[in-house]
């Protein structure tokens, strides 16, 4: 694996994979790497022989006041634990390397689908993931690119710019990596103490009681959803949302909606925490 800061090594060092003919997988990260990380990783292996892992903290995805100063940077720990994983390039760009004209010129946007769930309370937070993600792609063309689901709408947001913008790049996607109680493993997690980290599972037994419930039989979705926001509040979570939506574009759903997703963002102290599940219902 080499451990690669410029654009310029990255682009020559993909031309020559390409050349040999070796497909070319994306796994972009803010580093820190988890076991859903390494998942993604494996996911990459399964589609390409060229695997880019980038490990960018990027600043233009946080807002005024998020926890970009205190967000682990942990980049040795991050390459040993892509020792034995047959990662080609560590892509870890200094920040003037990927914003050498200031943080905010041109910026990539999708609109309308990023004004809600997330991007709601967290404005110009997608902006400055599909400006970064945008750049990325532009950087590596990678054949392939994968993503988390525990980023839901994050997903969402990157295939429909993908798709509108042409890319020619196959976007994948694995499930939510979980630790045993049920948590949907987040390098965020770290942030939060004894009590929260023992309460933090409950956002996902919460999810999924709500889809059992769905899955016998129950429709009334906005009822199903304050209802749950409010055994997370008692709980202890402070609830930004709880959230039945259709999975394709994240609008409200109607009765014709079969494929769904349920979401969820918290926060427990300082931490914001989001997870989600979602589900087909036959109509
Ligand atoms: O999901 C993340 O870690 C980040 O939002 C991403 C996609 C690497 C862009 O900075």
């Amino acid at each position: 694996m080499e451990v690669v800061k410029t654009i310029k090594q990255v682009r020559t060092m993909v031309a020559e994979a390409k050349k040999a003919g070796k497909k070319v997988a994306l796994v972009p990260t803010m580093g820190n790497l988890h076991d859903g990380h390494l998942t993604l990783i494996d996911e990459a292996k399964k589609a390409a022989n060229f695997i880019v892992c980038s490990v960018f903290v990027n600043p233009t995805q946080f807002g005024p006041g998020e926890d970009l100063d205190k967000y682990p940077r942990t980049a040795l720990q991050d390459q040993q634990k892509l020792t034995f994983k047959s990662v080609a390039i560590f892509f870890s760009p200094p920040e003037y390397e990927m914003y050498p004209f200031g943080r905010m010129q041109t910026t990539v946007e999708v609109p309308h689908i990023t004004k809600t769930l997330c991007g709601a309370a967290r404005p110009g937070h997608f902006t400055g993931v599909t400006t970064v993600v945008s750049k990325l792609f532009n950087i590596v063309q990678p054949d392939f690119a994968v993503f988390g689901e525990k980023d839901f709408q994050q997903l969402v947001v990157i295939k429909k710019m993908v798709r509108e913008l042409f890319y020619p790049i196959e976007i994948l996607s694995i499930p939510t990596v979980r630790e045993a109680d049920g948590l949907a493993m987040s390098s965020r997690n770290a942030f939060l103490n004894e009590a929260d980290r023992t309460l933090a599972p409950q956002l996902y037994a919460t999810l999924s009681s709500v889809k059992y419930k769905m899955l016998a039989g129950e429709r009334d979705f906005n009822k199903l959803a304050a209802d749950a926001k409010q055994r997370l509040e008692d709980k202890g979570f402070t609830t930004d949302y709880f959230e039945i939506r259709d999975a394709e574009t994240l609008e409200r759903c109607s009765e014709s909606t079969s494929r769904l997703v349920l979401l969820g963002a918290v926060t427990l102290g300082q931490t914001r925490l989001i997870d989600n599940i979602s589900l087909t219902l036959k109509s």
